[in-house]
């Protein structure tokens, strides 16, 4: 008689969890992550969005009409699980990383959740195949101090930094109308103006944000997101010189404010 394939405390834990997120149900993060590997479990809090999060945005890219969605930077492939289960579609996910990428390949499959984990940065996509983006603030990491990096596999740098948020404000620009994104803690970049913010909660810590483009690109004016603040990037530049010792003249803020052009 042949013996059953062996069944493991971790298989019966995915069926109970992908059960109760098929269904909509709160799920414990702690219960979650214990499906990771010890360091991305060690460092979830700060790098994976929680399940809460996940569900929330999953639930509102399909009240906004997205069933072909992207995670642009992927990480470890929580919310695409999440955010998969919750949908009930197929769910794309982004991720430089390789490491990340398999077991996020891995955590797909234990959870039966439909996920394509594509390895690459973000030249490596095409952005229109899309009609729904997730970005869990991808690109900090480049501005980050040493101690707050995922890894050593990365080399922080500004001039990455602005690429990709160059690169992704071309992506929102070139978009469909009726194309719909939800940013967390932000997406670090620019956000034409001609997409519109219709959805905002504070969870976990962090503000979440549904997006809609909602009209044609009429001009160069955009929205940067500090905090739980929507700023226009013009407005941002006249501030910055009027009140060059305010704290928003950070790094960060005075180059995107260099890079503006009208
Ligand atoms: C804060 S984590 C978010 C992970 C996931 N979206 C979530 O919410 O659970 C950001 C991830 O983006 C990845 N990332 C950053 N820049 C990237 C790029 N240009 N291309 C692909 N992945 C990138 C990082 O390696 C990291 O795993």
């Amino acid at each position: 008689m042949s013996s059953l394939p062996p069944f493991s405390a971790d298989d019966a834990l995915a069926s109970l969890l992908a059960d109760a997120l098929r269904h909509g149900r709160p799920v414990d993060d702690s219960a979650f992550d214990a499906l990771l590997s010890q360091t991305a479990r060690a460092k979830s809090g700060g790098f994976w969005s929680a399940v809460e999060v996940a569900q929330t945005a999953s639930r509102w890219l399909s009240e906004a009409n997205a069933t072909r969605v992207l995670d642009v930077g992927a990480g470890v492939g929580k919310w695409c699980a999440v955010a998969s289960l919750t949908s009930g579609h197929r769910v794309w996910g982004l991720e430089q990383r390789g490491p990340l990428v398999f077991e996020a390949r891995k955590l797909a499959q234990r959870l039966g959740a439909e996920v394509v984990m594509l390895e690459g940065t973000l030249e490596s996509v095409n952005a229109s195949r899309f009609d729904g983006l997730y970005f869990f603030n991808p690109f900090a990491e480049h501005i980050a101090d040493k101690y707050d990096l995922y890894d050593e596999t990365i080399t922080p740098s500004l001039d990455t930094y602005l690429r990709d948020a160059r690169t992704v404000e071309g992506w929102l620009r070139a978009a469909k109308l009726g194309t719909a994104m939800v940013t967390y803690n932000g997406l670090g970049g620019r956000i034409p103006t001609s997409w519109a913010c219709q959805k905002k909660a504070r969870l976990a810590g962090h503000v979440l944000r549904l997006w809609v483009k909602t009209r044609e690109e009429t001009d160069r004016e955009a929205f940067v997101e500090v905090q739980d603040l929507l700023i226009t990037a013009s407005m941002l530049a006249r501030l910055s010189k009027e009140f060059p010792q305010s704290p928003l003249e950070d790094l960060l803020v005075s180059r995107l404010v260099a890079d503006w052009q009208p």
